[in-house]
């Protein structure tokens, strides 16, 4: 190596160095010395380094939590010894009993307990091979987990690397397993349910649940907006605990530089573990993540050796898990809320009932099914339980002597309580929903998507705009952006006389962009942006979508029944046909070019798959599409044919296996001449 790549290398591995340690400070302990621009401002310099020497990046430098293509599927992960779950003890008594049944196997009474939390996550198998990150593994059925190291590699918590001198003080070998707990922190959870809520998307029950479906995220890069945490509680070498007692495990794990939670401590008595069983019973609330109970186990690895595992369990471990924090109450009314996407959700209100250290006097009931469910009528009594998490559930209906049954059934309304607008439930949902495009509950969402960069492209028109302007009565509907006038802006907070200009500019220049894009700006559910396009080349107007039949509109390329019904619903409303006659007059396009869609493929369903020699994936999938042809993400018995390049993958297996006809790049091009 020559002098100059020398000190090069050396200096970049300095700044990746310091990189991860301000990675561990804020990420492990919690503690950051950077601001998040001083942090930013490091990363952004390795960036660009490995963007003009991309030869010098190593999987482990920080830059490479999100890399990588999305993932066809999971792969199958054999796990080193089989992955255990616990045994649970719900009363001091059987905390009792099972301490005394350790003490007769191993026919001593002077041991030591270590206490943890229980975490409430998934658990997660870390591999390391020479210091570095080299798998990440799921549970699966405690022997075979599936393996998901690129969305392992984006939680901050998880180190990429142990270098040799961390391992030596922790007293690691170079290959080593680290079992433990990822999980969702409470704000992240609620953020994202908050995110998929303002989408129309089913939010998860809880965050265990919700890290599940994150960690079997196929996109790793979504894996890596979601925020997950790792808390590490094991040290495995060929399967085996590496150190002679648990506590010295999570000191090791510590000076590894991973997380071990330091909410633990080691004790001498069932007794004593019983305070820490109370101490974080009312404290579990303050955490910013969820527990479910508290871990105990025989701190030496000798005496866990000794003590060895019934069917699925350790015998020197057991989970106190605490009592689900419930009550019971009356439901004094069922009302109807309605969100930002226009669904309707039915609301227990309830008589106030404290449960877990806050009053609950409401209760979300989800949607239709769920209040079918559970039975419930108004008037019920109804055992009420909450979660780590803010909303409380309502689990069944209380019925006995002092409890009987009310009569008042509920019905979810006809027309919107909001606006009054139709009520629909498409079949084989579970929501019900106002179909009124201009209903108010609906209004910011629905312009914030408008103004949007995809739709009508209005720079300026963000958040704080929006809300102002819907706040303010100064636009109640889509069309109304368009009556907004410098006057009306120039009263808003933080609008000077340039920035209204600017936004006015905006405005009237989206009066020019295509019909898809207004067709796409109504909002109309699962009318998305192929769809709009697709509707607007088939029809080349408003005027003639408005007024096709369902039928009509089935003829549209990737448009079926569900679809179809939606648009008809939508202008059958006469509150979205004023709507789009407030946008003719505004002077937006309305018409654009019918375009014929060859039809060669018509009919054919494609999946594309490994590196195409010469076509990119999007142009191979315009091809298909301008030939009438469709593409889809997966290989079923529907599939006709699976275009494979370089590197396929698993759907090229798939292909095989269901007997799908499998072509190369020539051969596309041959069937559209
Ligand atoms: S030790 C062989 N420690 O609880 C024993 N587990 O119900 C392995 N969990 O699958 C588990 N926090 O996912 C252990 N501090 C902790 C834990 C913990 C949460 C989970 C883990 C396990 C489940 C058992």
């Amino acid at each position: 190596m020559s002098a100059v790549t020398q000190s090069f290398q050396k200096k970049l591995d300095a700044l990746r160095e310091q990189i991860r340690h301000h990675e561990y400070r804020y990420y492990v302990l919690d503690d950051p010395e950077l601001s998040d621009a001083e942090f930013d401002q490091l990363m952004n310099q390795l960036k660009k380094i490995e963007a003009e020497h991309p030869e010098a990046i190593t999987p482990d430098s920080p830059t490479q939590r999100v890399g990588g293509k999305p993932r066809e599927g999971f792969v199958k992960a054999k796990h080193s010894s089989p992955m255990f779950s616990l045994d649970n003890a719900y009363s001091i008594e059987e905390l009792r009993d099972w301490e005394r049944r350790v003490h007769e196997l191993i026919e001593r009474d002077d041991v030591e307990y270590m206490c943890e939390l229980k975490l409430d996550g998934m658990s997660l198998v870390l591999r390391y091979e020479d210091g570095r990150l080299a798998q990440g593994i799921t549970r699966g059925d405690g022997n075979i987990g599936e393996e998901v190291t690129s969305n392992v590699r984006t939680v901050r918590a998880v180190p990429l690397a142990v270098d040799a001198a961390k391992r030596k003080q922790a007293g690691l070998p170079a290959d080593f397993e680290v079992r433990g707990e990822m999980m969702m922190p409470l704000a992240s959870f609620r953020r994202m349910n908050e995110e998929r809520e303002a989408k129309g998307l089913a939010t998860f029950a809880n965050p265990r649940n919700a890290t599940a479906g994150t960690a079997r995220q196929l996109e790793p890069s979504i894996t890596a907006q979601r925020r997950l945490d790792y808390f590490a509680y094991m040290l495995l070498r060929d399967g085996r605990t590496i150190f002679d007692r648990q506590s010295e495990t999570m000191d090791a794990l510590d000076a590894a530089g991973f997380k071990a939670n330091k909410n633990r401590r080691l004790v001498k008595s069932i007794d004593e573990v019983w305070e820490f069983i109370e101490h974080w019973e009312t404290r579990r609330e303050t955490l910013p993540y969820e527990i479910d109970g508290i871990v105990v186990k025989v701190d030496r690895t000798a005496l866990q050796n000794e003590l060895g595992f019934t069917g699925k369990a350790p015998r020197w471990a057991i989970a106190y898990k605490y009592a689900a924090r419930g009550g019971i109450t009356l439901v004094e009314d069922i009302l109807v809320n309605v969100g930002r996407t226009g669904k309707l959700t039915p609301v227990a209100i309830l008589k106030p009932v404290p449960i877990g250290g806050t009053t609950v006097s409401r209760a979300t009931l989800h949607n239709l099914d769920e209040v079918e469910r559970l039975g419930v009528k108004i008037g019920d009594w109804v055992q009420v339980e909450r979660g780590g998490d803010v909303i409380p559930k309502l689990v069944g209906v209380v019925e006995d002597k002092e409890h009987p049954r009310g009569t008042r059934e509920f019905h979810m309304p006809e027309k919107c309580p909001v606006c009054g607008g139709h009520v629909v439930r498409t079949e084989g949902e579970a929501d019900h929903r106002c179909v009124n495009a201009n209903c108010p509950a609906k209004l910011r969402e629905s312009i914030l998507h408008f103004a949007g960069r995809k739709v009508m492209n209005i720079d300026g028109m963000g958040e704080a705009l929006v809300t102002q302007l819907t706040d303010r009565g100064l636009v109640k509907n889509v069309a109304d952006i368009y009556r907004v006038t410098q006057e009306d802006l120039l009263k808003l907070e933080r609008m000077g006389k340039k920035s209204a200009e600017n936004v006015l500019r905006e405005i009237e220049a989206s009066k020019k962009l295509p019909l898809e894009r207004v067709i796409f700006g109504l909002g109309v559910r699962f009318v998305g942006e192929r769809t709009a396009q697709f509707l607007a080349e088939h029809f080349g107007s408003l005027e003639a979508v408005m007024a096709a039949s369902a039928e009509e509109l089935e003829e549209v390329n990737e448009v079926g029944p569900r679809i179809a019904e939606s648009i008809v619903e939508f202008f059958a409303e006469p509150r979205n046909r004023e709507l789009v006659e407030q946008l003719r007059q505004a002077g937006l396009t309305l018409a654009g070019e019918k375009k014929q869609r060859g039809t060669q493929l018509a009919g054919k369903t494609f999946v594309l798959t490994g590196t195409l020699a010469r076509l990119t994936r999007d142009e191979a999938k315009k091809l298909i599409e301008d030939a009438g042809g469709r593409v889809s993400g997966s290989v079923s018995k529907k599939t006709d044919y699976v275009v494979a390049g370089e590197e396929a993958g698993s759907k090229l297996d798939k292909a095989k296996e269901l007997g799908v006809a499998v072509i190369g790049e020539a051969e596309l091009e041959k069937l559209v001449p």
